[in-house]
């Protein structure tokens, strides 16, 4: 059977740089508190009415797609990892399919917000190696600065997130030495709220897991928001960081080890890991509990924030870019966020 690599990568960011001390002057936050909690200097934002989820990611498709020496005509899959899609429906894997021209080929959206691209990834996998498609194209991009709540009750979840996007062009390989070797992929719903953005939505499952009726008005007021029937902050997202960041710790290590283990791997033979772009403590973590070097870990958060499902392409490309991927090296990929959602990847690059 074969095995699926990495073709070609791209990524892109807005232009527009915000900085820690731009947030400052609209909310009561500060540089000293965003860089020690978070390690994050700065993140950028999508142009107003021009940069949406979709346009971001068509500019990121097209860098995977030159360096992967494809045309459009030549892939054969769209799937499009994002949160923060440019409609409620449909998804933006058919905004691709439109805004890049390509052949009415099938586009799939994946909706698991921090893992999304190692789901994405690990949905490609078996599609590649089936011998389904040849030329799968993966986009994984954020628009979350449309979206959150900038005054002084958000700063903790808005101060993280920045927009962005990350592609990957997938193909088959008969190399021994090259591609991905495996996908781990897991979830607990039982915590599905602490990181939630309820709105629009039919809410069942809250009532579901408390256990008690809901009336007629909070079942629908997600789904038709009306001013009436909903308070302003439930439009945005909610986050327990807390709760958020002592799972993160526990189940990256876990879900990594797993993969080295389904490999007869160890942590040692890690060329570069590659974690979600969540917040540099938990790198710095999970670096620790995982015994790697400094150098063994890969973090750019500094520059863009949390860019939730594009944040592990960005990080990848500006990875090869630097020359600290190359061809036989391995490279761990590995997420968690909402949902809850995680999961983990090994390839050969
Ligand atoms: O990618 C999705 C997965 N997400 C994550 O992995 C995020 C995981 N969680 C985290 O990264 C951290 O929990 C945060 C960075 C979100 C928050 O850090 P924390 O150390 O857990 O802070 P906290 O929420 O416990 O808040 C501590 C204090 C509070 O003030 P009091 O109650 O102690 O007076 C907050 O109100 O810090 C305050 N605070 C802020 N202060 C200045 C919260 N946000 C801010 C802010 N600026 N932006």
């Amino acid at each position: 059977m074969n095995r699926t690599k990495i073709a070609g990568i791209g990524m892109y960011v807005p232009e527009n740089v915000v900085t820690n001390d731009d947030l400052t002057k609209i909310m009561d936050t500060s540089d000293a508190w965003i860089q020690e909690r978070t390690g994050i200097r700065e993140r950028r934002y999508a142009k107003r009415f021009e940069d949406t989820t979709t346009t971001m990611g068509v500019e990121a498709a097209k860098i995977a797609m030159e360096n992967a020496g494809v045309k459009t005509a030549d892939i054969d899959f769209i799937i499009f990892a994002t949160l923060s899609p440019d409609y409620y429906f449909p998804g933006c894997g058919v905004l691709l399919q439109r805004m890049m021209g390509m052949k009415e080929i099938g586009a799939l959206d994946i909706r698991n917000q921090c893992s999304g691209f190692i789901y994405a990834l690990s949905v490609a996998d078996q599609f590649i190696k089936t011998g389904m498609y040849k030329n799968i194209l993966l986009v994984a991009a954020e628009t979350h600065s449309y979206g959150l709540d900038f005054t002084t009750r958000g700063r903790n979840v808005s101060v993280i997130f920045g927009d962005g996007a990350g592609a990957v062009v997938l193909q088959p390989t008969t190399k021994d030495d090259q591609g991905i070797l495996s996908t781990h992929l897991h979830s607990d719903g039982d915590s599905a709220e602490l990181l939630s953005m309820p709105n629009p939505g039919f809410h069942a499952g809250r009532f579901w897991k408390e256990k008690k009726p809901a009336t007629p008005s909070q079942l629908y007021g997600g789904l038709f928001i009306t001013p009436d029937l909903i308070k302003e902050e439930d439009i945005y997202p909610y986050m327990d960081g807390q709760a958020v960041f002592k799972k993160a710790v526990i189940k990256f290590p876990e879900v990594i080890n797993e993969a080295l283990n389904a490999n007869h791997l160890k942590a040692s033979d890690i060329r570069l890991l590659i974690p979600h772009q969540a917040n540099l403590r938990i790198s710095q973590f999970v670096q620790q509990q995982m015994h790697l070097r400094e150098d063994q870990v890969y973090n750019n958060i500094q520059k863009y924030g949390n860019t939730t499902a594009a944040s592990v392409p960005i990080a990848l490309y500006e990875a090869w870019k630097d020359r600290k991927v190359k061809e036989g090296d391995l490279i761990c990929l590995a997420a968690f966020g909402s949902g809850f959602t995680w999961a983990s990847a090994l390839l050969k690059w």
